[in-house]
This record gives structure tokens, C-alpha cells and sequence, in this order.
């Protein structure tokens, strides 16, 4: 069997490339394609496909791929749907390692089945699909181009792997506008095969690649991508957009390339837990690619802005807070630095204010303070258009210093005023330097460089806690087992209970009594006050049902309470079977969470973290992760709440203890990952005690797969 790396080298960069469905006529794809291969100046092998054989722009034509001698590591596909398998089978027997599918009319218009068996062909013959419905794959490495895109690509470091295909074709034309130069540019359409994190795991180790940017529109096998993205941000950045966000964006993105979506919030924390960087256009993600794959990473945390304007100066520090860029903040340090170079009504502080009087030179002496300091990691320049500053000398200025400084600390510029000023603005994003017209534009981009910058600095992964929490694999598949022997999805509470002790989750004390005696046998053990719930397989939802009793405090609460359910539940479905009362304790209040673990669509198994109640419901405070967490991403999940503060205890209160409901979201998140016929877990309430006290899980509701 090959490895995936040996087989995306061979669509990267393979010896030999033939093209089936090669056509002399200027207005099919298949001619486009052919002259983008020549004019690419590949020097591998290009053979032309076609049974009329001949000749197409100077390139002898096969009429199929058994004439050809030599052996074909890529073949690309231009050939109308339903000629498609045949050609795949074709390429399996001339032993051809990757085929790209240009064609449409597969998945993304119901045609799943012929995709399916095209994808099953292929890995039965140790073969790879990129695509179909791709504008196919261009790499600066080979290099070749075998797109049907603009037929010019600026090569340089930025890599972009797009699931569609108008707009990567697009974006060959708008890189080459805005100079940003290609390690490669890929159309993966509808993934049936090769997906994003098989082409990441190339593009990790191309020296080529300095920036990866996947325009994504759904995922599939997101517990790989997961695991392949986590490590490639440790390396090199990957910036992120994905379409779908809102209910109708995601209708168009299912009937576009067949992709589900997802829900966005998902997607979005689970993108933050593996360190790629989400960008909300596709403007903001090419302003970032092309200055994270040309300037330096910076030495450290401490970002100095320098203005004539105080209102870009707060504009821009707002920025900062948003894109988590940090302000140096050492007034003493920032005093001794500027004070020599600004007006005195000037301001020191950071944003260093050389005010509205200031003109190139004034920058200029600015600049290279901020860039001498050793303190200072990374410099915005701000300006506005006045009439004291000479608009003519500023992009002589600014190109001075990105050279004199590029290589050492990261810079960026945003000026902002008349006609002169944007034509300096053109004039130097042409050369290279990283200067935009808005505030907002310059600090995202030096934000999207810090977000680098702690992926690359921080601790590796380390699961040795969660690793040390053991849970019992074999006890929970039992449990499991039983239920869906007896022709159940969900699990009823005795058993939810007998599950989550097995994972070491603690529930409040229960036991299900058959009879009246036993119920009241049960409190005296358990200890007043006590709560009794209904034990039903025909009624889930108790509640509705009259079937539960709160804060029973006596004997005689207790024999009224087993009537009262009996009473309700038999008028709420008189066939339900009943196997008897569970009698619980009664849990001390406290703070109400609840955790989620669930089987997604998208990434597979994810867990979700929130407050109960309202908070959950209303608010929908909750944030999610991939599993397994390590304890630091089940801590960032508790955090990243905007009601984190309550478990920190607010007015007086006491914090929580934060450390036992960590511990429980790992247990849960490990039962769901122990057994993979289970698909929905919800904790519901976690009652979260004061520091020391712990946490009760007082239901849990688990749900399975159909056997
Ligand atoms: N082997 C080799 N050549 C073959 C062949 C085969 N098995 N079957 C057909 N051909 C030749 C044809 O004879 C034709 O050559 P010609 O121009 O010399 O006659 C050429 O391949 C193309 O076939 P044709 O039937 O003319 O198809 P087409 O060019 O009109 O359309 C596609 C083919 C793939 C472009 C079209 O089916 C399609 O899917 N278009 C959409 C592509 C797209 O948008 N993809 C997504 C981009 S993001």
C-alpha cells in the first residue's frame, strides 16, 4: 500500500501527468487545462488523452492511457459523467496513483452512488480521488498547472485549499492582483476522497508552504481533521473561512458540493481548539496569508502603535483587544524611548501619539526608536492624511524602513486620506510592504501573526492527567449491551446511573424499589429528605408524566408520593409498564451545569460544557470541543463561557469547585469515546459545589445507536 504522503506527492509533484479528455477545441475545459499544463513549465511527462489521437498545442495526443509506455502517477479526468468510472478503471490498470475528477454531476446532485463506487474502485486498486466537480490542482513545487483557472500564478509560500471551485479559481486571478504569491492552489470539491487533512499532511512538510488557507464549506471525518490540523498549526499557520454559518447559507452549501454544514458554533470552537485561525472573509484571509507567509514571527508579546491621530490610535487599540494583540505597557520604558522624538503635548503612552503636527521624518525617527527598543516586538504605524504631513515623501519612508526592520520584528501600516494616499497605498502593497487602507485590516493581520506565533510557542498536547482517569470500558458496554438487547435506545435512569458510575461520575444515591415497603426501606437507608421518579421504559419524560416527587422529608411523604405517581402515571399511559419507583437522594443546591458529549455529524465525537437553566436555554452559553480533551482544552471549555464568573464565585460567593466538574466532563467525554454505540449523553444538572466539595451529576440521559 502507498502512504498518503507518497500519494499526494504524486498530485503535487508527480513525474508524469496525463489528461483524459484532452481536446483541440479552444471552448472545452479540456483544451484550457492542456494549455495551463504546457504553459506551466513543468518538465515531468504531459500526456494528452483523446481516441482521435494527433496532435493539441504541440503535444503528440494518445488515444488512451495503455498506449502510453512510461508510468502515469497523475491522470486528470475532463470527460462527461458517465464516461467517468470507466475512465478511473483505466487509470487503475495502468497503475496511476491519483486521478482528479474535473466533472460535475456527482454527489452534489444526488448521483452518491456512482461517486461511492468510483471512491471504492479507486482504494481497491491503491488509488487516490481528488474531487469530482474541482477546477483541478495547481503547485508551484512540480511545478504544473493543471487547473482550468487563469492560466498565471505568481508563485510564493501561501497554499489554498478551496471546496469551491469558481471561487479558488477566482482567487488565482485576485492573488495574482494583490501579488500574493502560490505554493499551490487546490479544488477539493466534494471531498469523496482526498480531503483537507490528507493534502495538510503534505503541505506540512512542503518548505514551499509557509501559510495554508482551506475555504471550507462542510467537513467530513472531522475526528481526523482534528487530530491532522492540531499538529500542522503547531508548525505553520492555517487560516480558516467557512461558508455555511447561517440555516439558508448551509442549504446552498448542501446543494453546492453536497456538504452538511455543521452547526457553525461547533465548527468554530472546535477550529479555536486546533489553533486554526478563523477569518470571516475571504479578503480578511488573503490580507492575512499574504502577510503571515512574508514577514517575521515576532520575538514576543509587546505590540507598540504609532499614530498622528488619536482616534486611529483608539480604533486601532480596540482592534488589539479584539484580535488579541498585545500593548506594551511599560509607561516608564515607552516615556524614555519617544520623549526625545515627539512634541511635548504629544502622548508617550501606548498608543504613542506623535500628533497631527508630525510629518515623514517625525515618523520616521519614531520608527526606528520603537524598532531599536528590545522591548518592543512588533510595530503598527497609523496615520491621517493632514496638512502638515508630506504625502509625497511617505511611501519612501515606509519602504525604508519595512526593508531596514522586515527580517527583524513585525510591522504593520494603515494610513488613511485622499486620492494621494491610496495611489502610495497601491503603489507599496505592490512591493510587498503590509500596509491597508483600514485600521481594522492591519491589526486583524498582526493579530492572525500572535495567533501563530502561541500555537508555535505553546506546550505540547499532554493527556497524561486524562490518561490517568480511568473509566470502566467493559461495565459501560455491558450496560450498553443490555439496553439494546431489550430493543431500547435510551437507557432508562437506574440504568444512566449504573453507566456513569462505571465512568466514576458521581450521582446522588438511588435504587429503583418494586414495592411501597422497599421504597420506604430505601429513604431510611439514603436518609431523608428524598426524591422518587417514576421507573417506566413507555414514559421518558416523567415529569410530564406526574411521575417524579420532590423533597420528600418523611415515611408519610414517601407512601403518599408512591401513590400519587402509581395515580398519575397510570392516567398518563395506562399500558405503560411500570418496573417501579427509583427513590434518590435529595441533592444540596448549588451551581447547575450541564455537559454534553454526542457523536457530531462533522467531527464525531464532541463534548459541550454550559450553565444550566436559563443560561443553556435562553442564553445559550455553552462552548464545545473535540474529543479527547486534554486538561487544558476541558479547562478552556469552562472557561470560555460568558458565565464563567458565577463559578468563580460573584458577590461574596464562594468559587466552585472547578476541579470536579473537569473531572466529570473527562469522565463523560471518555464514555462516549469507550463506546461508540452510544450517540447522545446529557448530564443534566451537574450541581457544582463549593472548592473541595464537588460536583453531583444528578441525571444523566443517554441515548444509542439503532443495533
Ligand atoms: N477518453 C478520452 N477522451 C474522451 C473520452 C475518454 N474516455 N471520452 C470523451 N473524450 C473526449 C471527447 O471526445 C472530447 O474531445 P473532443 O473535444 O476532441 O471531442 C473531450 O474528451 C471532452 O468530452 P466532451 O464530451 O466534449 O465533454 P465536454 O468537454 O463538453 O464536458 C466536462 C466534459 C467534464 C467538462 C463536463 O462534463 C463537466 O463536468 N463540466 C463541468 C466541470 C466543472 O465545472 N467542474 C467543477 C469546476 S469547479
Amino acid at each position: 500500500m502507498t502512504t498518503n504522503l507518497e500519494q499526494m506527492k504524486c498530485l503535487f509533484e508527480p513525474q508524469s501527468i496525463a489528461l483524459i479528455g484532452a481536446s483541440g477545441n479552444p471552448g472545452k475545459i479540456g483544451y484550457n487545462l492542456l494549455s495551463n499544463m504546457v504553459g506551466s513549465g513543468y518538465k515531468g511527462k504531459i500526456y494528452p488523452i483523446n481516441p482521435k489521437g494527433g496532435e493539441i498545442l504541440g503535444q503528440k495526443v494518445y488515444t488512451s492511457l495503455q498506449e502510453i509506455d512510461g508510468p502515469v502517477d497523475h491522470a486528470v479526468l475532463v470527460i462527461p459523467a458517465k464516461y467517468v468510472f470507466g475512465g478511473v478503471k483505466e487509470c487503475a490498470a495502468k497503475g496511476v496513483k491519483v486521478v482528479s475528477i474535473i466533472t460535475s454531476g456527482f454527489s452534489e446532485v444526488g448521483n452518491v452512488e456512482e461517486e461511492r463506487k468510483i471512491v471504492e474502485y479507486a482504494r481497491a486498486h491503491d488509488m487516490r480521488i481528488l474531487g469530482p466537480n474541482i477546477f483541478g490542482v495547481h503547485s508551484a513545487t512540480a511545478p504544473i498547472n493543471a487547473t482550468f483557472g487563469p492560466g498565471e500564478i505568481v508563485p510564493g509560500g501561501v497554499a489554498i485549499l478551496t471546496q469551491s471551485g469558481a471561487l479558488g479559481a477566482a482567487m488565482i486571478g485576485k492573488t495574482k492582483a494583490e501579488n500574493i504569491g502560490l505554493s499551490t492552489i487546490v479544488s477539493i470539491g466534494n471531498k469523496a476522497d482526498i480531503d483537507e487533512a490528507d493534502l495538510l499532511e503534505y503541505l506540512v512538510q512542503s518548505d514551499q508552504t509557509k501559510v495554508i488557507f482551506m475555504y471550507i464549506e462542510g467537513v467530513k471525518n472531522g475526528d481526523r481533521l482534528v487530530k491532522v490540523l492540531k499538529e500542522v498549526t503547531k508548525i505553520k499557520p492555517v487560516i480558516v473561512v467557512k461558508s455555511g454559518r447561517s440555516a439558508r447559507g448551509a442549504m446552498a452549501a448542501a446543494s453546492h458540493t453536497g456538504s452538511l454544514a455543521g452547526a457553525d458554533d461547533v465548527f468554530d470552537a472546535i477550529m479555536k481548539q486546533c489553533g486554526a485561525i478563523r477569518a470571516e472573509t475571504v479578503q480578511e484571509s488573503l490580507n492575512w496569508c499574504k502577510f503571515l507567509s512574508t514577514n517575521s514571527i515576532p520575538s514576543g508579546e509587546d505590540c507598540v502603535i504609532v499614530t498622528n491621530g488619536g482616534g486611529i490610535g483608539v480604533l486601532a487599540a480596540d482592534a488589539c483587544e479584539k484580535f488579541n494583540v498585545p500593548l506594551y505597557d511599560d509607561q516608564e520604558n515607552l516615556k524614555e524611548v519617544f520623549t526625545p522624538h515627539i512634541p511635548s503635548y504629544g502622548s508617550t503612552k501606548n498608543p504613542v501619539d506623535i500628533t497631527g503636527g508630525a510629518n515623514s521624518a517625525d515618523y520616521e525617527r519614531s520608527l526606528h526608536a520603537a524598532f531599536k527598543c528590545e522591548d518592543v516586538h512588533s510595530v503598527i504605524c497609523l496615520g491621517c492624511e493632514t496638512a502638515m504631513i508630506d504625502v509625497e515623501n511617505l511611501p519612501g519612508m515606509i519602504e525604508k524602513i519595512y526593508d531596514q526592520y522586515k527580517d527583524a520584528k513585525p510591522m504593520v501600516f494603515s494610513f488613511f486620506g485622499g486620492e494621494d494616499v491610496e495611489n502610495g497605498i497601491i503603489e507599496l502593497r505592490q512591493k510587498g510592504v503590509p500596509i491597508f487602507n483600514e485600521t481594522y485590516d492591519c491589526v486583524s493581520s498582526l493579530g492572525a501573526m500572535y495567533q501563530n506565533y502561541r500555537n508555535i510557542h505553546a506546550e505540547p498536547d499532554d493527556y497524561k492527567y486524562v490518561d490517568e482517569i480511568k473509566v470502566d470500558e467493559a461495565k459501560i458496554n455491558e450496560v450498553v449491551d443490555r439496553v439494546l438487547a431489550d430493543d431500547r435506545t435510551f437507557l432508562l435512569a437506574h440504568e444512566a446511573s449504573e453507566l456513569m458510575a462505571a465512568a466514576g461520575v458521581i450521582m446522588p444515591q438511588s435504587k429503583v424499589a418494586s414495592n411501597l415497603e422497599e421504597a420506604l426501606n430505601l429513604a431510611q437507608t439514603i436518609g431523608f429528605p428524598v426524591v422518587m421518579k417514576v421507573v417506566s421504559k413507555d414514559i421518558i419524560h416523567k415529569s410530564d408524566a406526574g411521575g417524579v416527587a420532590l423533597d420528600l422529608e418523611n415515611r408519610d411523604e414517601v407512601i403518599d408520593a408512591w401513590e400519587a405517581i402509581m395515580h398519575s402515571c397510570k392516567k398518563y399511559n395506562a399500558n405503560a409498564k411500570i418496573t417501579g419507583i427509583e427513590v434518590c437522594e435529595m441533592v444540596k443546591s448549588g451551581i447547575e451545569t450541564i455537559i454534553g458529549a454526542r457523536q457530531d455529524g462533522s467531527f464525531g465525537p464532541t463534548i459541550m460544557f454550559g450553565l444550566g437553566g436559563i443560561y443553556v436555554e435562553v442564553m445559550k452559553d455553552v462552548s464545545f470541543a473535540a474529543l479527547p480533551v486534554t486538561r487544558k482544552e476541558a479547562m478552556t471549555l469552562v472557561e470560555s463561557i460568558k458565565s464563567y464568573p458565577l463559578l468563580l464565585g460573584v458577590r461574596g460567593e464562594a468559587k466552585k469547585d472547578i476541579d470536579a466538574v473537569i473531572d466529570t466532563l473527562i469522565r463523560v467525554g471518555k464514555v462516549l469515546t469507550a463506546c461508540d454505540k452510544i450517540t447522545d449523553i446529557e448530564v443534566n444538572p451537574l450541581v457544582a459545589y463549593e472548592q473541595g466539595q464537588g460536583a453531583k451529576a444528578v441525571d444523566a440521559r443517554i441515548l444509542l445507536k439503532k443495533n
